[in-house]
C-alpha cells in the first residue's frame, strides 16, 4: 500500500485527506505545527485502520523546513508515494496595512515549501516511475483578490507550477494535480481573519470532507486540474471571457467584509 505525506494535516482539508488515505490502508507522514492535534490523529488512525503514522512537527514558514522533513523521512527509510502539499493560509486586509512578516511566512508556506517538497520527493518518484503529487491551490488561482492580495497571488503560482511540472513528468508515469477548492468550512477563514467576508458568511461553504474526497479521487485519476464544485468550475471558465478590470471589482465585493 502507498505511503502519503500530507502537509497541514492537523486541520480542515488536510486532516480529511489523512483520514481518507488511512481508510484505504495507506501509511502516513503528517506535518503541521500543532503537535498535539497530529498525535491525537495518529493514535486515532493507527487504532482504527492498523496503519503506521509518522508525525513531524514543523513550521513550514522556516526556510529549511522541507529539507528537514525530507531528511527525517529518509532516515526512517520511508518511501513517499503520494506527496500532498496542502498546508497554507491566508490573511485578510489591505496590502498597505498588512504585516510583512506574516506575508513573508505565507509566501514561504504557500509557495516555497510546496516547491521545495516537490523538488525533493520528485527524483525518487521518477526513479521508481511511480508517484502522485497533489498541490492545493484555490479558485483564487483564477482571480486577483483585493484585500487578500498576497494570498490570492500565491495560488496562481501553485496552479501554474503544478501544470507545468506535470507536463514535464507525465511521461515518467507521475502526475501532479492542482486541487482548486472554493470557499470551504475549515480553520482557514478564522486564521485569515476573513470570517465576516461575504465569501465565508453569505455563501454555502463546501465541507472539508467533500473537498478532500474530490481531491483525493482526482489525484488517483492523475487529473491535472481539479476544481471543486460546479459554480467554481463555471467561475474559472467565465473569467476567461470577462474584462480583467471587472473581475477585480467583483472579486473585491465578494471578499470584502
Ligand atoms: N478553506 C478554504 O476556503 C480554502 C479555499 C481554497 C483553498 N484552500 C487551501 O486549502 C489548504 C488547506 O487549508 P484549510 O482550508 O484546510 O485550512 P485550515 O483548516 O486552516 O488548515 C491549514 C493547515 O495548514 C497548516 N499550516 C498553516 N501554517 C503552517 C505552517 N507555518 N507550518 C506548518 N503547517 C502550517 C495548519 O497546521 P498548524 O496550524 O497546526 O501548523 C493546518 O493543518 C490551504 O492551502 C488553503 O490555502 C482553502
Amino acid at each position: 500500500m502507498k505511503t502519503a505525506l500530507i502537509t497541514g494535516a492537523s486541520s480542515g482539508i488536510g486532516l480529511e485527506l489523512a483520514k481518507i488515505h488511512a481508510s484505504k490502508g495507506g501509511d502516513l507522514v503528517i506535518i503541521a505545527r500543532s503537535k498535539d492535534k497530529l498525535n491525537a490523529l495518529k493514535i486515532q488512525l493507527e487504532k482504527e485502520f492498523g496503519i503506521n503514522v509518522l508525525v513531524i512537527e514543523k513550521d513550514l514558514a522556516t526556510p529549511n523546513a522541507a529539507i528537514e522533513v525530507f531528511t527525517e523521512t529518509e532516515s526512517h527509510g520511508i518511501q513517499v508515494d503520494y506527496l500532498i502539499n496542502n498546508a497554507g493560509f491566508g490573511l485578510y486586509g489591505k496590502f498597505e496595512d498588512s504585516d510583512w512578516e506574516a506575508e513573508n511566512d505565507m509566501i514561504q508556506v504557500n509557495i516555497t515549501a510546496l516547491t521545495q517538497f516537490t523538488k525533493l520527493y520528485l527524483p525518487g518518484m521518477i526513479a521508481r516511475k511511480n508517484g502522485k503529487i497533489m498541490n492545493v491551490a484555490s479558485t483564487a488561482a483564477f482571480v486577483p483578490g483585493p484585500t487578500m492580495a498576497v494570498y490570492c497571488a500565491t495560488k496562481p503560482y501553485v496552479l501554474s507550477f503544478s501544470e507545468a511540472v506535470n507536463n514535464e513528468v507525465s511521461h515518467h508515469g507521475i502526475s501532479i494535480t492542482a486541487l482548486c477548492p472554493g470557499a470551504t468550512a475549515s480553520g482557514f477563514s478564522k486564521t485569515a481573519k476573513a470570517d465576516k467576508s461575504a465569501l465565508f458568511s453569505k455563501t454555502k461553504l463546501a465541507t472539508s470532507e467533500e473537498v478532500a474526497q474530490f481531491g483525493y479521487a482526482a489525484m488517483l485519476k492523475g487529473k491535472q486540474v481539479a476544481i471543486h464544485g460546479f459554480m467554481n468550475q463555471f467561475l474559472a471558465f467565465i473569467v476567461r471571457f470577462t474584462p480583467r478590470s471587472l473581475v477585480v471589482k467583483i472579486s473585491r465585493k465578494v471578499i470584502d467584509q
